[in-house]
């Protein structure tokens, strides 16, 4: 035990993966998806406002006419395909937690929204169906590790049709600039958010070279030591479109965020669209 604690705290290589996938585990899923609900914080999910205008602006100013068949990647709860789905798109929605996606179908039961929900890795193999357009929103393609976002963009890019588009956004290098390294420890009594045991909970925040930050949690019970890393990559314009480019996407826009504020450079996110050449 106290080998695997000591193990734990010490700094892993870049992209190491957590032993449990926080986002999966049903105990923190759950914790998850009140945050996804919350309006209060953005732990999960923007804000409700910001994703109407989001969706607003990707309808009005990205969507071609020919645009009929939607993939949201990571889509949580639903709130971006229910968003699409009401604008009458044919929306799919894939997500790796049972949790949300269980969410998502009772909630377009209850508003009566045709919906696709499927619970799925995006980074395996998926069903044949092509699509128009896909998003994956919130920058979780920072959370991937290089070989990870390659895996993406190759299967987005066989998901999609001739001519279709691809949107994400990423947290930029301003971002990176204003992460501070930190180290903390709490003790959660009646458990929390990592767990519904009593435990203990030792985390740091390292910044690595090369744009690359982690979020650690030990987290320490009677038995046992789980470790969860939440990892980002923080992108320049030109690294990100470059990246985007060697997997054969065209550069169509860029912008600050994704609800489609004008790219200047100087904000913490930045959203792009590609196509499918
Ligand atoms: C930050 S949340 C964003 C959710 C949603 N896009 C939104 O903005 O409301 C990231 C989502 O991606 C999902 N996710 C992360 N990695 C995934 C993977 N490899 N395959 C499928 N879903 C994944 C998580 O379960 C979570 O719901």
């Amino acid at each position: 035990m106290n080998q695997k604690l000591l193990a734990s705290v010490k700094k892993p290589e870049p992209f190491t993966r957590s032993e449990k996938m926080f986002w999966t585990d049903p105990h923190i899923a759950t914790h998850l998806l009140e945050a996804h609900l919350s309006q209060a914080t953005e732990g999960a999910s923007r804000n409700q406002a910001f994703i109407e205008r989001s969706v607003a602006f990707l309808c009005h100013e990205v969507l071609t006419n020919e645009t009929k068949a939607i993939i949201d990647y990571g889509c949580g709860p639903g709130f971006y395909c229910e968003a699409f789905a009401k604008r009458g798109y044919q929306v799919t929605g894939v997500d790796f937690s049972a949790n949300s996606i269980a969410y998502a179908k009772s909630q377009a039961k209850e508003k009566q929204l045709p919906i696709t929900y499927e619970i799925q890795n995006y980074l395996e193999e998926m069903e044949n169906k092509k699509y128009d357009f896909a998003t994956l929103i919130y920058c979780d393609y920072g959370a991937l590790s290089a070989s990870d976002r390659k895996q993406f963009l190759s299967n987005c890019w066989h998901r999609l049709k001739e001519g279709g588009r691809l949107f994400l956004d990423v947290f930029t290098d301003l971002k990176y600039d204003a992460f501070t390294e930190s180290r903390s420890w709490h003790l959660h009594e009646q458990g929390g958010f990592w767990s519904e045991r009593e435990h203990l909970e030792l985390a740091q925040n390292v910044k690595y070279s090369d744009l690359v930050t982690l979020e650690q949690s030990v987290i320490v019970t009677e038995d046992d030591v789980d470790t969860y890393y939440i990892w980002n990559q923080f992108f320049t314009r030109d690294r990100f479109v470059n990246e985007l480019a060697a997997a054969g996407f065209k550069l169509i826009a860029v912008y600050n965020n994704a609800a489609g504020q004008a790219f200047n450079g100087k904000a913490e996110t930045m959203a792009v669209v590609v196509e499918k050449k």
